[in-house]
Order: C-alpha cells, then sequence, then structure tokens
C-alpha cells in the first residue's frame, strides 16, 4: 500500500479548544508577542517541541502502574536497565531526570578551563553545561550542514579533517573528549551516518579520545540511516542503533525524545572509575543510582519506550510524517532546511519575510503570525534564541540563519492536523508581506527569550 497510515489507534482523547482569530490577537498581546508565555490550553497545534511531550502507549501506562517505588533496587529499576543495556551495550546506566542533568554530570567529569569539546553541533543544554565548566564548545559539522538548501543525506556528519585540525592545532591534551549529536537538532534535524561514525571514531582510537553520544534521537537517526546510506536497507532500525552505541563510549540521552516520555533522561558509560564519580555526582543532585531523580514509573515507562520506539511500522510513519509537513509547504513555495530530518520542519523565516531586515526578528514576528491566523505555535531558532548584543554598538549581532521549528510531537497528531498545518502556513505564506516586524522591548539576560517582551511595530 501507499499510504502510510499513523500505526496505532486512539483509546484516550484530550480535547483541542478551538479560538477565533480576534481571541488569539489579545492572547498574544497578553503574552508580550512571546509564544512561551502563551497558554498551551489556548494553543491548537503545538510545535513548540518535540520533547516531553510524547503520547503514551497502554504499556507504558500500564507499566506506570506497576511502577515499582522502593528506594534502592526497585524492580522497575532493573526492567530499565536490563532494555538500556540491551539496547546500548553499556556496562553503566545511569537514570537521570532529563538530558541536561546527564550533561551537566559529563561536563563535570569531563570539562574544565582550557578544554575544548568539540561536537558536530552543540545543543543549546550541552554547550551552556560544556561552557558552565569553562570550557570550549566548539562546532564542527560538515560545510554541507550549514546551507539550508543543499540536498545531502547527512548533514549532520561531524567533518573528520576539522577535527584532525583541531587536534593538531591545540593539541590533544586540550580535547578531553569528542561529541556527535544524533540527530543534529541545532543543525536542522540531521542525521549522521553509520559511515561519519566509525570515521570518528577511529580518529578517536588513533588519540585515544573517548566518543560520546548525545543520542536523544537515536532511533531516527538510525531509521534515516536505513533509508539514507547505501548497504544499510536491509537492516533493522535496532541493529543499526546498536552499532550506533558499540562505536561510543557512552551517551547522554533525554528520553523525552525517542524514549517516548514526558519526563526522563539516561547518563552511559564504559569507563568503571568515571562511571563511579558520575554515580557520586548523581546522588549529589538527583537521587540514588537507581532511580535518578525519577520515581519508578517513570523508569518504567521509559523501558517500554525505549522497545517501542524502535518498532519499524512506527519509524516509517514517524519520519514520512515529517517529509510530510515539508513536502507540502514546499510545494507551496515555503522555503525550509532541506531535505526533512527527523523531528521537525524548519521554515527559513528569513525568506518567508523577505521585506523584513534581521533587525525586525522575521522568525518571531512569523511565529507570531502562525499563532494569530491559525492558533498553530512554533519556536524561533534565530536572532531571537542565538543573537548577541554587541556591547560596543547596542545592536544585535545576528546569527546565520533565521529559522522557525516546528517540532512533531511523537504519535500525537494525525494526518488531518498536518493538512490543517500545511494548508494555514500556505495561507499565511500568501498574505506573508502583511506580517510586521518585532521589537524587543525588554530583554532581561538570563531567560532572554522566555521573558523578553515584543511589540508588534507599526
Ligand atoms: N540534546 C539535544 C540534541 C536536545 O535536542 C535536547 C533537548 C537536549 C540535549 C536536552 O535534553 O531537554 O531533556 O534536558 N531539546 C529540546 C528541544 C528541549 O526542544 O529541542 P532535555
Amino acid at each position: 500500500m501507499k499510504t502510510i497510515i499513523e500505526p496505532f489507534r486512539i483509546k484516550m482523547v484530550e480535547p483541542l479548544k478551538l479560538t477565533t482569530v480576534e481571541q488569539r490577537e489579545e492572547i498574544l498581546r497578553k503574552a508580550h508577542f512571546n509564544p512561551f508565555l502563551i497558554p498551551a490550553e489556548d494553543v491548537l497545534i503545538d510545535f513548540l517541541t518535540d520533547s516531553g511531550t510524547s503520547a503514551m502507549s497502554s504499556d507504558q501506562w500500564a507499566g506506570m502502574i506497576r511502577g515499582d517505588e522502593s528506594y534502592a533496587g526497585a524492580k522497575s529499576w532493573y526492567h530499565f536497565e536490563k532494555v538500556l543495556k540491551d539496547l546500548t551495550g553499556m556496562p553503566f546506566v545511569l537514570p537521570t531526570h532529563q538530558g541536561r542533568a546527564s550533561e551537566r554530570i559529563l561536563f563535570e567529569l569531563y570539562g574544565g578551563v582550557g578544554k575544548i569539546i568539540p561536537n558536530n553541533n552543540h545543543f543549546d543544554t550541552t554547550r551552556a553545561n560544556c561552557e558552565h565548566t569553562g570550557a570550549e564548545a566548539l562546532d564542527l559539522v560538515i560545510d554541507e550542514g550549514k546551507q539550508s538548501q543543499l540536498k545531502h543525506p547527512f548533514k549532520g556528519n561531524l567533518d573528520p579533517q576539522k577535527l584532525l585540525q583541531l587536534i593538531e592545532n591545540a593539541g590533544v591534551e586540550r580535547i578531553p573528549l569528542v561529541m556527535i549529536t544524533v540527530t543534529n537538532n541545532s543543525g536542522g534535524g540531521q542525521p549522521v551516518s553509520l559511515e561519519n561514525i566509525r570515521t570518528i571514531r577511529k580518529i578517536c582510537d588513533q588519540y585515544k579520545l573517548p566518543l560520546f553520544l548525545d543520542a536523544c534521537r537515536f532511533a531516527e537517526n538510525a531509521y534515516l540511516i536505513k533509508m539514507r546510506e547505501p548497504g544499510q536497507s536491509h537492516r533493522t532500525a535496532k541493529d543499526i542503533a546498536q552499532e550506533m552505541f558499540s562505536l561510543a563510549d557512552g551517551a547522554t540521552i533525554s528520553a523525552k525524545k525517542d524514549g517516548l516520555v514526558n519526563i526522563g533522561g539516561v547518563l552511559l558509560m564504559r569507563d568503571p572509575v568515571k562511571a563511579h564519580n558520575a554515580g557520586n555526582l548523581l546522588i549529589l543532585t538527583e537521587g540514588f543510582v537507581t532511580y535518578g531523580g525519577l520515581a519508578g514509573r517513570d523508569l518504567e515507562a521509559m523501558a517500554y519506550g525505549f522497545q517501542e520506539v524502535l518498532d519499524e511500522g512506527y519509524l516509517e510513519y514517524r519520519l514520512r510524517s515529517t517529509a510530510y509537513l515539508g513536502e507540502g509547504l514546499t510545494r507551496h513555495g515555503v522555503r525550509i532546511v532541506e531535505p526533512p530530518g527527523g523531528h521537525a520542519i524548519y521554515i527559513d523565516a528569513a525568506h518567508f519575510c523577505e521585506h523584513l531586515t534581521a533587525d525586525e526578528f522575521p522568525g518571531q514576528a512569523l511565529l507570531c503570525e502562525l499563532y494569530r491566523y491559525a492558533g498553530i505555535r512554533a519556536v524561533e531558532i534565530g536572532s531571537v534564541m542565538f543573537g548577541k548584543i554587541d556591547p560596543k554598538t547596542g545592536k544585535t549581532i545576528h546569527p546565520p540563519m533565521q529559522l522557525v521549528r516546528l517540532a512533531i510531537p511523537r504519535r500525537v497528531y494525525t494526518q488531518s492536523h498536518i493538512d490543517y498545518v500545511i494548508e494555514a502556513i500556505a495561507e499565511v505564506f500568501t498574505n506573508r508581506r502583511k506580517i510586521k516586524g518585532i521589537q524587543i522591548m525588554e530583554a532581561p539576560s538570563v531567560l532572554r527569550h522566555f521573558t523578553a517582551k515584543f511589540n508588534v511595530m507599526e
């Protein structure tokens, strides 16, 4: 059959509240034109993030009821550990409350002033945790990964030449570990090939460097390898994922993505001494090593989620529905980061709002219009998120791309929801010249894009 269906049926529904354009204009004003400040119940289609927003399965909910809440050695812990060991082959499995807790521990062990930590592209939290220790977070994605229109199957690849150059120029002793983010969220959700991970592994072996994966979306990456990498189509996604983990010395995972849960994370390690030290840090802020800041029921939900996510029918539907959204938008002339990756479609907002300058924050302006016109919430990945204020001139230094990310929650929306989004964005695109710019009214430094106030420029 050509039609790929949602491989599940719906057992419980959460009604969506319908609002009018007038109501949404009022809501937007109250939220100071910042979608992070809009109450979620006033959002029709929430594409803010794919993190922690998955719908859980009947097995996961049943597991939660069975959750063992013992402080140490709970049955749910052993279930979780067994699933993670089978998937990753890592001898040391530490549960954490989410990805950034794993990162905080990892970089406390490996980071520090003068150190450089390369990645294809650091996600905000890995960069922040890395820099918090005084280390430098360096992005070494291949050049193809920086060109939004270029079609390349693995735009998330880490450039081996750039890594070798870094080792030569900075000195191997300054590099405590090499990291690869699968899929590369900050680089447009693009996958990393198995061949690339193998190549980076060889370089790491040559220089005795540990290789860590930021493996939040390992299953989507594995399925994209199956679909796009020569010689991989006959393998199961699980088999490919197992090989990805076998090439690494450890991994940080936010289970809120491919763990199919609403909260949870993992830190995986092979080195027994580092794992012992990580366990101590875990106890310091998260909890005992067999629950890591989570309830037993959360461990149970993760144990099922990490297995379900590798179901080939699920992955086929997941990646097809992301591509379907991308194709629908490009059909109407909307420019996106090509080709569609796993978890999100990234709209080129500078192209969409050609009539606006970067100082008018086209991404944020488009976000507001998508909400105003159709109740769709997305996130800006451009000057609001990454722009820096030049201390000398007081002007914004803009990042190279102004993107709006439509991140698709897992197993939540159906094809007709996606059709609605395509239709709505196509209409906004037709009337794009009416979109007004945005001005930052107030920008406290720490939570800038969460608390900044926006006002439509007249
Ligand atoms: N690494 C990557 C690649 C991520 O995308 C995220 C989270 C994290 C680490 C941190 O995980 O949120 O569980 O602490 N990304 C979310 C997003 C927030 O919307 O892309 P966390």
